[in-house]
């Protein structure tokens, strides 16, 4: 059985359709990554995951519950984290206060501390004092990353964690990825680098304008299919 699954999924902005009927699921420890154009959906498939977005309640469920109806924190404390698309720390917190906060909705005993994060990204202990704001891109991220995993989460939501960072520094963050993965947890890992979710991943799913238009092992997929998927066969 999924750990975590969407089913007949759509959203809307106002009038205008998002989402067209994505149903996906993941599995308890598996890497799932979504990829995809410009506007193709994928943070809104996160944001409704996540309840920012308030779906139907059976249209996104978790641990056998029907959460799509369920507000953020709740979700957040059934234990679901995001590391939201462009990072969103807190400015006026430090990097220490940043991490403390993802914890606050869900204490619950398991790998994750200020301890354990430091060990996985050793430059944020360093800089634990410092305002958020005054680390670099990839030093922000890595805090991003550590305050979703405070809450110990089962499921780890990822959105476009390389966006805006220099290819060393994409490397550097994913290198934390099997060690999040040794954890148990699962991962949804929303990417435009291609690449890089080709690496990470158990499972690829593309979508297109709402949709999935793809779905398979990495190392099933050819170019020319991912090429379609992701622009349309026309392109
Ligand atoms: N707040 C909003 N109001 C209206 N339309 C929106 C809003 N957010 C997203 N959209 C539209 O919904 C569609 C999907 O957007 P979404 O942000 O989910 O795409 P994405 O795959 O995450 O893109 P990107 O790779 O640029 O982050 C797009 O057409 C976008 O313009
Ligand atoms: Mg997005």
């Amino acid at each position: 059985m999924a750990l975590l699954e969407t089913r007949g999924l759509t959203a809307h902005y106002g009038d205008f359709q998002a989402l067209f009927g994505v149903d996906l699921d993941l599995a308890e420890g598996e890497t799932m990554a979504v990829i995809g154009a410009n506007g193709a959906g994928k943070t809104t498939l996160m944001r409704s995951i996540a309840g920012v977005l308030a779906q139907s309640p059976d249209m996104v469920r978790f641990d056998g519950r029907a959460i799509g109806a369920m507000a953020p924190d709740d979700i957040m404390a059934a234990g679901i984290a995001m590391v939201p698309e462009g990072r969103k720390l807190f400015p006026s917190l430090s990097v220490e206060e940043n991490l403390l906060m993802g914890c606050h909705r869900r204490k619950v005993a398991g790998p994750w501390s200020l301890e354990t994060v430091y060990g996985l990204f050793p430059i944020l202990k360093e800089r634990r004092h410092q305002p958020g704001t005054a680390l670099s891109g990839g030093q922000q991220q890595m805090v991003s990353i550590g305050r979703a995993l405070m809450s110990n989460p089962r499921v780890l939501l990822c959105d476009e964690i390389s966006l805006g960072l220099a290819p060393v520094v994409i490397k550097d963050i994913y290198a934390a990825f099997p060690q999040i993965r040794e954890t148990g947890a699962s991962i949804v890992v929303v990417e435009q680098d291609i690449g890089q979710a080709m690496k990470v991943a158990d499972r690829v799913h593309c979508m297109m304008e709402g949709r999935v238009t793809l779905s398979g092992k990495p190392g099933e997929l050819s170019r020319e299919a991912i090429h379609d998927a992701y622009f349309g066969a026309a392109a």
